[in-house]
């Protein structure tokens, strides 16, 4: 179903637990989210997946799983094999830290899920300690492996650029895609999260990044790849695998936006920046048909934004509504 701009809106982006296994700097407080949801608060996977066959009746083709961290919610992978079913659904993507994808890989494999994000801001062991507070470079680079091993594809390895904090390892990233099939993507850092960390100081635009790659590490030809989203994918001459960027602040992404989010509390929001929610949970719970579910769907779809209001804040720390 196209909006009010005539963008097609045939993507979905579910978070399906606010809980998280790292308290990443730009996501998280250290102590964590204070009011977790309660498993009462959350919606339930059958009330997601009726969500999902709903959606699909007005065109969403794609559905990406995130959280917090999804792989920390139980049921996750009889979850993604029941989406994985659904007719119209050609597409099923989770963003993962990679804490637990060493033990999950094969299972999610085995239910269906073919493509992977991984959040890794940082190659080195202490750095990544330091950006997750407490999480472990090893944990997350073996299970990348093993999922690049398993079968999956694409394997997309997300880095948010802050400037002094990981920005040093810019040619590092650039260098490990010589030797690795993964798309490694460059993010620009958003002031997002209710958190104070955002400042023009940490933030480092796509354009700087390429013409540091350019500088010290080589040529970046431009390729075209399909499903790339908001990406601009280029690669080093001879290189396995490729580099992308995404500058939700330095170009207009949302002329090209396709997508809703759920939010695990049962909140669609029709734009990242906006915080204009639809409490859809009180509709599922209230036995509403699927013909009215439908309709507050369309409605959302209608409120779509034509841009974002830049520099808004949400309310909602990163990790309540899933990148
Ligand atoms: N700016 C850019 N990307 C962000 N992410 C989380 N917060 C921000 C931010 N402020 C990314 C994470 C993850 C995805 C879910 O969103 O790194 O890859
Ligand atoms: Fe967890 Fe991802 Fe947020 Fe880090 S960025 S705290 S891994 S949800």
């Amino acid at each position: 179903m196209k909006d009010q701009y005539n963008r097609e809106i045939n993507y979905l982006r579910v978070s399906i637990t606010d809980r998280c296994n790292l308290r990443c700097i730009y996501c998280m407080p250290e102590e964590g989210i204070k009011q977790i949801l309660s498993h009462q608060e959350i919606l339930t996977y059958e009330e997601i997946l009726r969500v999902i066959n709903i959606a699909v009746t007005l065109g969403t083709s794609k559905v990406r799983i995130t959280g917090g961290e999804p792989l920390v919610r139980k049921g996750v992978v009889g979850f993604i094999e029941k989406l994985a079913k659904i007719d119209g659904i050609n597409d099923i993507g989770i963003t993962t830290n990679g804490v637990l994808l060493k033990s999950y890989a094969k299972d999610l494999f085995e239910a269906g899920l073919k493509r992977l994000n991984i959040s890794l801001d940082s190659l080195d062991e202490k750095k990544f300690s330091m950006i997750t507070r407490f999480g472990h470079l090893k944990d997350v680079l073996e299970g990348i492996e093993k999922a690049n091993e398993i079968g999956f594809t694409p394997i997309k390895i997300n880095v948010v650029v802050m400037r002094g904090i990981n920005d040093n390892e810019i040619e590092k990233f650039a260098q490990w895609s010589k030797e690795v099939p993964y798309q490694i993507r460059f993010i620009e850092f958003m002031p997002l999260g209710g958190l104070k960390l955002w400042s023009k100081e940490l933030f480092v635009s796509s354009d700087e990044i390429k013409s540091r790659i350019q500088t010290t590490v080589g040529n970046l030809i431009s390729v075209q790849v399909k499903k790339s989203g908001p990406a601009e994918y280029f690669m080093l001459q001879g290189a396995k695998g490729l580099l992308g960027f995404i500058s939700p602040m330095t170009t207009h992404m949302c002329a090209r936006c396709n997508r809703l989010r759920l939010t695990a509390d049962g909140k669609l929001r029709a734009c990242l920046f906006s915080d204009k929610e639809i409490d859809l949970k009180k509709h599922l719970r209230a036995a509403s048909s699927d013909k009215e579910i439908r309709k507050i769907l369309i409605k959302t779809i209608h409120s779509k934004p034509q841009a974002m209001s830049k520099y808004i804040k949400p309310l909602r720390p990163m990790s309540t509504i899933g990148g």
